[in-house]
């Protein structure tokens, strides 16, 4: 009786969420700095403590549901955006661009960025792994003790809500391995399931990859030990069949804790400092600036001149609607101010600040805000922006810092440096066999259109419970070319802080030598991913390094937080980097010849195998066509301090008292995976 009363009670009394938005208390324990992946894990598991306040400040958008946000076969793209949009995720990205890639071709990229209650979660590609176990065992030998696959292993299980739900006919004729219970959870925040629907291609390319020496993995992809072909599970709901993203895993299960503020709309401009002063803020952008780029999306015929239909992984629309997207607008900003060279200094004791709050406002016109932090600020608005509100505060390279006119507070040269990134080249070679499905067919546009959708809403089966990257591989670079030895000793033998930017601290140069020998030794281990490749199933393959040993940087332009970032990824800059790009051509050609793809009919269209054949011809294709795979690491790395360090092994800011950075940010060195699922991992790990 009493039980049934009280599911009567809970049944019948409204929501108590607290909505967003609603009016802020002065002060929170603790303030966290972006509604990410990050920042939401660590909202969810403080407020467990119910005597603790929070509050989350969210420069972006909430989301209103989004049909091609929430269904997988969209990944996170509008399939008809609005004329003026920039990319399909509309304005859940901040549409940014690089600076001028001059170890490239000399041309800026564009950089999607996630924006919103969710950030990167909402607009990602759902595809779920972790990396290597030697990935995460290398940031302890880098000097952060208990950060290694052993111990990380228990965070990723308590972030993730796992299901096994491949039929066995799809298990064995997709050669997906019995799950490893061993290495997942089930009753955390995130579900991860299996797509409800394989393009039968696939079974080529993996045939055709292990023709070649490429291994499909036996077991568990998130078992910490693959270097081969498999099926990745995605963030996605197993019984509708929807995206599983940070808001709805992390903060709509706990809105109405009454310990729980979230604002969005709100950037955050400064974190106060006591007794830190600094100057006013330069008119350097227009009063309505949200901090938005207008950098527009990638200009695919430039790209891939042979791209007839507009489907594409890496910015996926769905037939036609691409055309009219790019080169609506040029990109205006004012060049980056020069990294000075940084003084030699005596050694010196760290400060010990403390952070009093934030300051945060609505666009660059707007009337600033105060909010006082009484325990810890914690950062996590991504590896793009928090070093630049570290900088933006005093906490910095003190010469760039002073060059700026900004007051130091903590000199820190590793802040905006060590960035990694993976970054990718799309082929292709459209199949001439038309009795395969490709992924381009199921669009919104298409003729397939209405029974795709039918078949999703009513018995969430078919090509929409699927993204394009439909099986992929991360091989090491062993099982790819026999020059791997030849470019470990190549790579071996480049000078100390060789190929690094200009004008770094000693100790930024230090750590990198420390990251380089531990590259090297991966790049002749046949258990380490050194390469990923994704197979969209319209006749696309991607080639992506995931241990670049080039190095970016990124800080800020002017001394408004509302200016755009100087996002310099550097790419190329270091010549291994593009040689493994020349590898992974080579081989996509040998792969597009072997018997598996036959079937398939290939047609090698780019690069043509002219173009293989001809190095300088290679060369100069890699240097046009490399983007983002949308991973920002490493800018404000856990390392010692005579490594560059930014944050200890407790993820605080060194010199402060109460200042932490849970973000993408804190990864000394990028891990051979998509990086939601590592992120998350590291958010629950934050103590
Ligand atoms: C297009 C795309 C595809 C991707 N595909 C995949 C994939 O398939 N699988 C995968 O695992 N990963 C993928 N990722 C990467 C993954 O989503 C990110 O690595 C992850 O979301 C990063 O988590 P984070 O917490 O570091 O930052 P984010 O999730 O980006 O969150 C940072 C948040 O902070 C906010 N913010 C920034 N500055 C401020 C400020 N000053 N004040 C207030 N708020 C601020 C931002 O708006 C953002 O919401 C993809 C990313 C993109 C962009
Ligand atoms: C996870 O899946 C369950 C079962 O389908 C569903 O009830 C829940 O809403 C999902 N949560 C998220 C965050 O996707
Ligand atoms: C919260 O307020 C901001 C700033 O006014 C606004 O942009 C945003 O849409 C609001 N959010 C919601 C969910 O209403
Ligand atoms: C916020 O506080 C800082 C110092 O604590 C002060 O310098 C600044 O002017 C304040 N800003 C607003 C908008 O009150
Ligand atoms: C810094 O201040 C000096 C002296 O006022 C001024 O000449 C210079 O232009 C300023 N630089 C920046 C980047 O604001
Ligand atoms: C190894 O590199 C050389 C050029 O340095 C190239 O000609 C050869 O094709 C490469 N081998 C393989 C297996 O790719
Ligand atoms: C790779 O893994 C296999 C199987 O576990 C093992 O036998 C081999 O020694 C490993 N190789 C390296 C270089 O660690
Ligand atoms: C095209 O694919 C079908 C179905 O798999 C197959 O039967 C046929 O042989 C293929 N055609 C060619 C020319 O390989």
């Amino acid at each position: 009786m009493f039980s049934q009363l009280a599911l009567l009670l809970a049944v019948a009394l409204p929501s108590l969420a607290r909505p967003i938005n609603d009016t802020l208390l002065d002060e929170y324990d603790y303030i966290i700095v972006g509604g990410g992946a990050s920042g939401l894990t660590v909202a969810n598991r403080l407020t467990e403590d119910s005597s603790v306040t929070v509050l989350i400040l969210e420069a972006g958008p909430s989301d209103q549901n989004e049909e091609w946000i929430r269904v997988p076969y969209f990944m996170g793209n509008d399939p008809s955006p609005p004329a003026e949009a920039l990319s399909g995720h509309l304005d859940y990205d901040w549409n940014f661009g690089t600076e001028e890639q001059t170890s490239l071709d000399g041309a800026t990229r564009h950089y999607p960025l996630g924006r919103g209650i969710g950030g990167g979660t909402l607009i990602n590609g759902f595809l779920w792994n972790r990396g290597n176990a030697g990935d995460y065992d290398e940031w302890e030998t880098l000097g952060n003790d208990g950060w290694n696959w052993d111990n990380m292993l228990q965070y990723f299980e308590k972030n993730e809500k796992f299901a096994t739900d491949v039929t066995a006919s799809d298990a064995s004729g997709y050669s997906i391995p019995a799950t490893d219970s061993s290495v997942h959870g089930t009753s955390g925040p995130v579900n991860v399931s299996f797509q409800g629907y394989f393009y039968p291609a696939t079974q080529n390319v993996y045939a055709a990859l292990n023709e070649l020496g490429v291994p499909t993995d036996s077991s568990d992809p998130n078992n910490g030990q693959s270097a081969g072909n498999s099926f990745l599970p995605m963030s996605m709901d197993p019984t509708s069949k929807t995206r599983s993203d940070a808001r709805r895993a992390l903060y709509d299960p706990v809105a109405s804790r009454d310990n729980l503020y979230i604002s969005n709309g709100q950037f955050v401009t400064k974190l106060n400092i006591e007794n830190v002063v600094q100057p006013a803020n330069e008119a350097s952008v227009r009063t309505t600036s949200r901090g938005q780029g207008d950098h527009p999306g990638l200009k695919l015929n430039s790209l891939v001149n042979v791209l007839s239909k507009n489907v594409n992984i890496f910015n996926l629309m769905p037939v036609g609607s691409l055309k009219d997207l790019f080169g609506l607008r040029k990109v205006k900003r004012s060049p980056p101010r020069p990294m000075p060279k940084r003084e030699k200094k005596e050694k010196r004791a760290l400060p010990n600040v403390r952070i009093t709050g934030v300051e945060y406002g609505t666009d660059a016109g707007a009337t600033r805000q105060n909010i006082t932090a009484r325990r810890e600020v914690i950062l996590a608005a991504g590896a793009i922006h928090t070093p630049l509100l570290l900088q933006l505060s005093g906490i910095g390279d003190e010469s760039f810092l002073s060059s700026m006119n900004v007051t130091t507070a903590v000199d820190l040269p590793g802040v905006g440096n060590n960035y990694q990134d993976h970054f990718q080249i799309a082929t292709y070679a459209p199949y001439g066999n038309e009795s395969f499905p490709v992924c381009e067919s199921y669009g919104a546009d298409s003729v397939a259109d209405v029974s795709n959708r039918n078949e999703f809403y009513s018995s969430q089966t078919g090509p929409w419970t699927a993204g394009a990257p439909n099986g992929v591989a991360f091989p090491s670079l062993k099982s790819m070319t026999t020059n791997y030895s030849t470019i470990a000793s190549s790579a071996q033998g480049q000078t100390s802080g060789q190929y690094l930017a200009d004008n770094l601290d000693d100790t930024v140069i230090a750590g990198y030598e420390k990251q380089k020998a531990l590259l090297v030794a991966n790049l002749q281990n046949e258990n380490r991913s050194q390469l990923e490749i994704l197979n969209d199933n319209a006749g696309h393959l991607t080639y992506s390094v995931m241990r670049p040993f080039g190095r970016g940087q990124v800080r800020i332009r002017s001394r408004n937080p509302f200016d755009t970032p100087v996002i310099d990824p550097r790419y190329g800059s270091n010549p291994i980097d593009l040689q493994f790009f020349m590898e992974a051509l080579r081989f996509n050609s040998r792969l597009q010849a072997t018997d598996a793809m036959a079937e398939l009919q290939p047609s090698e269209s780019y690069p043509t195998a002219a173009q293989v054949a001809d190095d300088a011809q290679l060369m100069t294709l890699i240097k046009q066509g490399i983007f983002t795979e949308y991973h920002p690491t490493g800018t404000a790395s856990m390392l010692p301090l005579d490594l560059g360090g930014v944050v200890d092994a407790r993820l605080k800011v060194y010199g402060t008292q109460n200042l932490r950075i849970v973000d993408g940010s804190v990864m000394p060195m990028i891990p051979a995976a998509h990086l939601q699922a590592c992120i998350y991992g590291v958010a629950e790990k934050v103590r």
